[in-house]
């Protein structure tokens, strides 16, 4: 057992044995290493004035991706890579080709939102250095501009590859001696700090500490826990981190299902998910920004219970059955039996969510999925809802309506499916769906969302999947 964190910081190795469970990247970077670049907006995720970039070792090669350091706690950092705005410079010392592109497109007034700004952009410009537009507004979806405007930084993103180019980044020309370094680091060894945090090494050590002290916080992301300790000022101590288990973070892909360890992210998961379902590429880019899609991972979107979580309507309307663990049992569920009422779900004191089992949609299935919110980006649901309908000869088959937002849980809609099945598929039986939600839901109103217009919008949305998928229909 170890008792530090070690990790990289720009060029320079961190060994810290007194780092406490909630303690902030942002706050050690700021107030303990004097890195003041990098800003504090909200401190809960929202506007990515805190964005830096942490590269891990995935099959041996580093791996970097764009997080909000206000929500990313330290002891999730053992054996990462930690770049800010700082290590940036370009190849003749001065200012980095995105960082000039931005001083030349006028992209920065105030300049508060700027770091956060560049180093999304730097992570672009890394993995595509001449992006289209549709990928530089996806790029910005978690960054925030108040004074500038965002058509001068559009600009400058689609300007920075005239400056120069990946390969000669300091970064893209260090992966390897970097790689090197973070696989040193790397011991297998689970870490225990003084001020509560937990660390394990693998899976098995995982379900062993959970086993002995089932009382403990897990924190996959922390895109939830970490608002949890900024904004409630919640001690979360003991806390088991878990977001960098290879075990927790696979993605098996056979004929009939895709598997996903429950700390894989919104990112990670992306390419399998939406390659296998059609449909549910837009849905995707509609979960948060870029910074939470690489942090928050599938299995705290399900285990977090949240009525308006956006994953649970989709997975279970695919029929997805979750993997729970204790120890060394394991045990499947249907996923939409995981949530029994509003903060209470089917978990027993020590354990875990290990994965969810995505079966394929058969091919001649009708799905839509789709997401209500104030705000197109960045946002949670008002309601959101995730559909799948099968129909032979004319007649629906099968039918599962999955809607969050419209109760205390994640929820299936019995009466609106019941309407629907034996039917032809066509506009009245929707409507008739639509008419039975009534009998499935009684939303309530909230600052979100009035208890009218979510049963309204409901009623809408399948009015909606219903011209979206059929031939006759026309949006
Ligand atoms: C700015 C912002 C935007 C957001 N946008 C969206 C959005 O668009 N849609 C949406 O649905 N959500 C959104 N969220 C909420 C959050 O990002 C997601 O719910 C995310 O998937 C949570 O995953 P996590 O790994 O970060 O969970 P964590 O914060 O690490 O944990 C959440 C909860 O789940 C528990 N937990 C985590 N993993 C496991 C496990 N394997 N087994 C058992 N318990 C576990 C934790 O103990 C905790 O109680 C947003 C959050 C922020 C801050
Ligand atoms: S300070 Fe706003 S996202 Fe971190
Ligand atoms: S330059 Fe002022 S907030 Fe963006």
């Amino acid at each position: 057992m170890r008792r530090e964190l070690r990790f990289l910081l720009n060029d320079e190795e961190v060994a810290l044995d007194d780092a406490g469970a909630g303690d902030s990247l942002l706050d050690f970077l700021r107030l303990d290493r004097g890195l003041r670049g990098t800003k504090e907006g909200c401190a809960e995720g929202d506007c990515g004035a805190c964005t830096v970039m942490v590269g891990r070792l995935r099959d041996g090669d580093v791996r970097y991706e764009v997080v909000n350091s206000c929500i990313r706690l330290l002891p999730s950092l053992d054996g990462c890579h930690v770049v800010t705005v700082e290590h940036l410079s370009g190849a003749d010392g001065g200012l980095h080709p995105v960082q000039q592109a931005m001083v030349d497109c006028h992209g920065s007034q105030c300049g508060f939102c700027t770091p956060g700004i560049v180093m999304a952009l730097y992570a672009l410009w890394l993995e595509r250095p001449r992006p289209t537009d549709a990928e530089v507004r996806k790029a910005l979806q978690g960054n925030l501009c108040r004074c500038t405007g965002y058509a001068p930084i559009l600009r400058a993103a689609a300007a920075a590859a005239d400056y120069g180019l990946p390969e000669d980044d300091g970064l893209t020309r260090n992966r390897e001696a970097v790689s090197a370094r973070l696989a040193e680091m790397a011991d297998g060894s689970r870490i225990e700090l003084g001020g509560g945090a937990i660390v394990p090494a693998d899976a098995d050590d995982l379900a062993d500490v959970l086993a002995s002290g089932p009382a403990a916080t897990m924190v996959a992301g922390a895109t939830d826990v970490g608002v949890w300790v900024n904004k409630d000022l919640r001690d979360i101590a003991p806390a088991v981190f878990i977001g960098h288990l290879d075990g927790l973070c696979r993605i098996e892909v056979n004929d009939e299902a895709i598997e996903i360890g429950a700390a894989a992210s919104y990112s990670d998961v992306e390419a399998a998910l939406t390659a296998a379902v059609p449909g549910l590429a837009d849905y995707w880019s509609r979960i948060g920004g870029w910074q939470i899609r690489n942090m928050g991972t599938i299995g705290g979107n399900i285990a977090n219970g949240s009525p308006i979580a956006d994953l649970p309507p989709v997975l279970i309307a695919l029929g997805a059955e979750l993997i729970l663990r204790r120890g060394a049992e394991r045990r499947a569920i249907p996923l939409e039996d995981y949530f029994i009422a509003y903060g209470q779900q089917d978990l027993n004191p020590g354990e875990f969510v290990e994965a969810v089992r995505v079966p394929k949609p058969p091919g001649d299935a009708h799905l839509g999925f789709y997401k209500v919110s104030k705000r197109r980006d960045e946002d949670i649901s008002s309601v959101c809802a995730g559909f799948m309908v099968r129909v032979r000869e004319g007649r629906i088959e099968d039918a599962r309506l999955a809607f969050g937002g419209m109760a205390a849980t994640p929820k299936r809609a019995g009466a609106g499916e019941a309407a629907l099945l034996g039917r032809d598929w066509d506009e009245p039986a929707i409507r008739a769906a639509g008419w039975a939600l009534d009998r499935d839901f009684t939303p309530i109103s909230d600052w979100r969302a009035s208890a009218e217009y979510r049963a309204l919008v409901a009623r809408n949305l399948l009015t909606r999947f219903y011209l979206d998928r059929s031939p006759a229909g026309s949006p």
